[in-house]
């Protein structure tokens, strides 16, 4: 086995391209002047792209952050959590009530979240288990939640929300939808459009392959009056960095309120780009050619996975140890091996692993990447029979 070339399969960060690596070291430029506006134009372009939105023009003073729907980009510096709490702290009043429904990590973050900022009914499913529909329904009857929030891939437990269904009973009910996309958009179907989504975050280092500290939402008209709304009524929770007025106000001009984080925004943009030739269709396909790859290999050898089984996602499977395997194995497959995947959260430590199927990872990646885990598990002695591994991705 040549261990020559590392594999590199964790849920984010990911490998950054050629192109963006490039993009992030060219010279400095000020944050105000024409060439800048210019970076933002082409991110904004490409954040409209992925995620899933009619097109604009990459091209400065024409609003490149709209389209021809009823939705903005709002690029936020900083990390998804910044993106996501831009969306929750300008969204609601203290005393609003939401509905958060999880079942991983990042869901329990976004209920976590919204508690800082307004009231909130905390639906806990155990990790990887499919939210009951039915429970979600008679809570939205009650007619008291301003909003449903959800993270729509939960890549703490590799599961994936039924969006489409939430989507259709949150607007019979009138109430708005917003998810966390920040492993879903660019890497899975994502229709802010159809769901009527009022907002979705994304985070540069995940599905889109850019840079680590550069986040961005998709917010529709309804999102933003009720921003200003609130803002004229004084009824706003505390922000001043993440103040999404201070944003509005800026971005129909290719700016942002404070210094942006220039580099990172012109490494984003080169990625986009990327994902923008592939094809959102073409790179979904791909990740799910790989996960579901990952999934029938592993089931194939006798492996576990967490997540409810209708429901598992294209870019993060969750794959339970067996028996008397540890997370010592993910350090002799880093070590020994060259590869990486990610371990588990909070009560599943030491339990899971869990194997990222996005950005731009090559198919050859992952089978290579599967090969040397089978002969990492080997390597402690599980008697695993020889797999053809390339015909699971094929
Ligand atoms: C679904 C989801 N939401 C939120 C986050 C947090 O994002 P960040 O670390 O970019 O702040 C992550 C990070 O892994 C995630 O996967």
């Amino acid at each position: 086995m040549d261990m020559s070339e590392d594999c590199f399969l964790v849920p984010g960060p990911v490998r950054m391209g050629d192109t963006c690596l490039k993009a992030l070291s060219t010279p400095v430029m000020t944050a105000r002047g024409p060439e800048y506006r210019d970076v933002m134009a082409h991110l904004n372009s490409g954040l409209r792209n992925a995620f899933n939105l009619a097109p604009s023009e990459p091209i400065r003073g024409v609003e490149s952050w709209s389209g021809d729907d009823d939705y903005k980009v709002v690029v936020v510096s900083g990390s998804g959590t910044a993106a996501m709490e831009m969306v929750i702290a300008n969204r609601f009043r203290s005393n609003d009530l939401v509905l958060v429904p999880t079942n991983g990590k990042f869901g329990e973050r976004v209920a976590e979240m919204c508690q800082r900022f307004c009231n909130v009914k905390h639906l806990k499913y155990e990790w990887g288990r499919a939210f009951d529909l039915y429970e979600l329904e008679q809570q939205l009857e009650r007619g008291c939640y301003e909003s449903l929030l959800i993270c729509h891939n939960e890549t703490s437990t590799g599961i994936t929300q039924d969006a489409a269904a939430i989507a259709e009973m949150c607007a019979r009910h009138k109430t708005s939808f917003i998810l966390d996309g920040i492993t879903s958009v660019g890497g899975m179907p994502v229709h802010p459009t159809e769901w009527g989504a009022e907002a979705v975050v994304v985070g540069a280092q995940k599905c889109t392959a850019g840079p680590s500290g550069i986040a961005a939402i998709a917010i529709n008209s309804n999102f933003i009056e009720r921003v200003h709304a609130i803002r004229e009524q004084g009824d706003s929770n505390p922000n001043y960095y993440l103040d999404l007025v201070s944003a509005l106000k800026k971005g129909a001009d290719d700016q942002t309120p404070w210094t942006p984080a220039i580099n990172l925004a012109m490494g984003w943009g080169a990625a986009l780009q990327v994902l923008k030739d592939e094809s959102n269709i073409e790179r979904w396909e791909r990740c799910e050619k790989m996960a579901t790859g990952v999934r029938n290999l592993f089931l194939a050898l006798g492996f576990e996975l967490l997540a409810d089984s209708a429901q598992r996602s294209n870019t993060v499977t969750a794959v339970l140890y067996p028996e008397g395997i540890d997370d010592s194995w993910r350090a002799r497959l880093k070590d020994d091996y060259n590869t990486q995947v990610i371990g588990a959260q909070d009560h599943l430590k030491g339990k899971m692993f869990r194997v990222g199927s996005m950005g731009e990872t090559p198919i050859e990646e992952m089978v290579e990447g599967c090969k040397r885990m089978i002969e990492c598990f080997k390597s402690f002695g599980l008697d695993l029979p020889n797999m053809d591994v390339e015909s699971y991705f094929e």
